[in-house]
């Protein structure tokens, strides 16, 4: 090569890598992609841009669907929503024998917690606080997911989320930043590996960037405004730690942020995304964001479409808006040829990374699809892992674990209902073959203990409602009977029980996308039902399933014992079975607050103080609190119990002075002092007592799940650093101030022992 000709080579690639923020350069994609596109035409660039849902193309009218005439075209970049390996084989073959330039598709399917194997749903896999075990269920997803035909999946999902009336908190990991941040980077290496080119790993997605979590009122698409403080501080961090452990793409979100819709915000997809945090992977709208801007008010279709396109959006997620519009844009001046080629590159690049230029049907073997789904190694890690999301909220006189003896009555509308065990987002599981808690329960007893069943209520009594969420394939069973009629059955075998198991909560679907509660109590007809069993005398155990906080204050003050399992999986019988009979002890915390009541929320414990915090305790006059509520939550973040009593030592600093970089250690002797062996998850604090800006009343910096025998004694010990003290000032420049610390350690968010340090710089 001459040198002028490797001067320019280098120029350019160089600039790619400034435009798209490569981690590192390849010189052989980037070549690669720079001559396929020498050869595209215009309507072939803007063809890689679009992503069609699968509605029409199915195995045998592949050929004749018009998604299938696109894509002969060459006007269709991928495709989602479409299963199986043997469909998508078809559907590739049209791309790569059929059209011009033989570019092959992406497939890409919402794979959030589990592919067939379903593992729990994202926020009870964060309760575990066990970062490799939400690895290894991304893991699995990412195997069972590639050996069907998918190569990308729209996970994970990281959104902050402090309002549990928004349906989809169950979709992410809560509300601390720092936790989220582990888990989103722990769920890209699950789902990405070592090598994107693998047929057994999948290219992930980061969404919804950014602040979904934040919309208003809870209300799902709702606006949502806030302060870039705030969002550096609070609300960004998932994301750019995504994007930092390689995510592959990004999705936009469907609310507006600045006054912009994300799908159109330049300063979020360009300079913070982009610029700020080198993301050099591609930009996806979510689901017809990009006509949805219209409704936001931002103008018609093609003026929108020239806006995401400027924003820094390459590929159009159905909406159409690039395909039909870009052409004439670029006509008329509007759009220019190189954002088109920018965007169409980095379609093309993530293609190549995913090496299916090298083999388009690399994860269409039928083989792998017939070995490789729902087995029997794969339900048992759903199963592990599922235990170890289970939070134990209440257990009095110890009544938990039960014995396997006696008689047990089994009541409620989720006691015998396996099609609701995956929750939200199991798009490719087999509803079926999930295992109900009944099915669970009668496993673990055997013949040594009797279990009577009877349904008591129904999820919701309000047949509308009832409609609304049972749709998907997962039904809740409504019963005709009067609700007396079914109360007086339970109520009858609960008299000739030993104790009560009460299955209540939330049919998956109450929770999810597009299910938001403005009522997040149980349902009326569930609590009646409850007051009857508890009328009886006999202990009540409320085995509780739902996909976000729940209202429990009655609940906690008078159930005998809460397990909240959430929607655990395939396994979830299992699992909850697993706990109820000690076989598992307990040891999930929460990750998002519940209140005591809905007119706290939202309610977060890294919260900023006021100018009139409390002094003395709640009430206090011209102090901010409410006449009829305390501050407190019911269940603080971080809470949850486990069948032995952790206590915790004196905190102790290895200096409570320190200066620059000096590294301080944090030590604590935690006792198991229960009668069983169990895991508790130590976590550390931090308050910066004096800023520039205000800051949070703690933070989480740290944890650590630890193995306690019965009775023994282990000290744990975190490191500190100056990175620790760091916080994005009003400058928006990231760094730390001398000054007082507050350090915190305990077993939730709320007890914890406590030692200052002064550092300075
Ligand atoms: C959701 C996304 C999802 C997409 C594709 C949208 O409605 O907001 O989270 O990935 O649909 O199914």
């Amino acid at each position: 090569m001459n040198k002028l000709k490797a001067l320019f080579l280098s120029v350019a690639v160089a600039f790619s890598i400034s435009m798209t923020a490569q981690p590192k350069a390849d010189l052989k994609m980037d070549q690669f992609v720079r001559t396929l596109m020498g050869k595209m035409t215009l309507d072939e660039k803007i063809g890689q841009l679009h992503l069609p849902v699968a509605a029409d193309v199915v195995t045998g009218q592949a050929n004749s669907s018009e998604t299938a005439k696109f894509i002969r075209q060459g006007r269709v970049g991928g495709i989602l929503n479409i299963k199986t390996a043997a469909k998508i084989h078809t559907i590739q073959k049209v791309a790569v024998e059929e059209s011009r330039l033989k570019i092959p598709l992406m497939f890409g399917l919402d794979v959030i917690h589990g592919y067939q194997t379903m593992f729990p749903i994202p926020l009870a896999l964060s309760c575990s606080w066990d970062l490799k075990l939400i690895e290894q269920s991304a893991r699995i997803a990412a195997q069972e997911a590639s050996a069907d035909g998918q190569c990308w999946t729209f996970s994970p999902m990281v959104d902050i989320s402090r309002d549990p009336r928004w349906g989809r908190v169950s979709e992410g990991s809560g509300e601390d930043p720092y936790l989220g941040s582990l888990i989103a980077k722990a769920m890209i290496n699950g789902y990405q590996g070592d090598d994107l080119k693998k047929n057994n790993t999948i290219m992930a997605c980061v969404k919804h960037f950014a602040l979904y979590g934040a919309v208003e009122a809870g209300r799902e698409y709702n606006t949502t405004d806030m302060s870039r403080l705030r969002m550096y501080n609070e609300y960004f961090a998932p994301y750019k730690a995504a994007v930092e452990a390689g995510a592959g793409s990004v999705m936009t979100s469907f609310n507006e942020v600045d006054g912009i819709p994300a799908s159109g915000n330049k300063w979020l997809m360009t300079d913070v995304l982009r610029k700020q945090w080198g993301f050099g992977g591609f930009i996806v709208t979510d689901y017809t964001a990009i006509p949805e801007m219209s409704e936001h008010g931002l103008g018609d279709l093609q003026q929108v479409s020239k806006i995401a396109l400027q924003a820094g959006v390459d590929m159009d997620m159905v909406g159409e808006g690039f395909l039909t519009t870009l052409k004439k844009s670029l006509k008329e001046g509007l759009v220019t040829q190189s954002q088109i080629d920018m965007a169409c590159r980095r379609v093309l690049e993530a293609k190549y990374k995913l090496g299916l230029f090298d083999d388009p049907f690399r994860y269409c073997d039928e083989e792998r699809a017939k070995n490789e789904l729902f087995t029997t190694e794969n339900r048992m890690a759903a199963r592990n892992t599922a235990t170890q999301a289970i939070v134990l909220l209440k257990n009095s006189n110890q009544i938990l674990p039960l014995k396997r003896r006696g008689t047990i009555a089994l009541v409620g509308p989720l006691a015998d209902n396996k099609e609701n065990m995956t929750g939200t987002w199991s798009v490719a599981a087999d509803y079926p073959k999930s295992v109900s808690l009944l099915t669970g329960m009668r496993e673990a007893v055997g013949t040594s203990a009797t279990i009577l069943m009877a349904k008591g209520t129904n999820v919701v009594n309000d047949t509308a409602l009832n409609s609304r969420i049972s749709i998907f394939g997962k039904p809740t069973y409504y019963d005709n009977r009067t609700q007396s009629e079914m109360v007086a059955e339970a109520v009858a075998i609960a008299k000739k029980s030993d104790v009560v198991i009460a299955a209540l909560g939330e049919a998956a679907e109450m929770s999810g996308e597009c299910a938001s509660r403005s009522d997040i109590n149980l349902p009326e007809n569930q609590k009646e039902l409850l007051k009857a069993l508890l009328a009886t005398g006999k202990p009540v155990v409320v085995v509780l399933f739902n996909g976000r906080p729940l209202s429990l204050s009655w609940e906690n003050a008078n159930a005998t014992a809460i397990v909240e399992s959430w929607f655990l999986g395939s396994e979830a019988g299992n699992a909850i079975a697993d706990v109820l009979f000690g076989k598992v002890n307990p040891s999930g915390k929460l990750t998002m607050t519940f209140p005591q009541n809905i007119g706290q929320i939202p309610l977060y414990y890294n919260h900023k103080n006021t100018g009139r915090p409390l002094v003395k305790g709640w009430f206090e006059k011209f102090h901010s609190n409410f006449l009829d509520v305390s501050n407190e939550p019911l269940y603080p973040f971080g809470y949850g119990l486990g069948y032995s009593l952790f206590s915790y030592g004196d905190l102790k600093l290895s200096a409570t002075t320190a200066k620059g970089n000096q590294i301080i250690s944090a030590s604590i002797a935690v006792t198991n002092a229960g009668q069983f062996d169990g895991d508790e998850t130590v976590q550390l604090y931090l308050h910066d007592l004096a800023a520039s800006v205000t800051r949070p009343v703690k933070e989480l910096k740290g944890f650590q799940k630890i193995a306690l025998k019965a009775g023994e004694t282990k000290e744990v010990s975190f490191k500190l650093s100056v990175d620790d003290l760091k916080f994005y000032n009003s400058d928006l420049k990231y760094d730390w101030e001398s000054g007082d610390f507050e350090i915190m350690v305990g077993g939730n968010s709320r007890d914890l022992k406590s030692v200052k340090i002064n550092w300075v710089k």
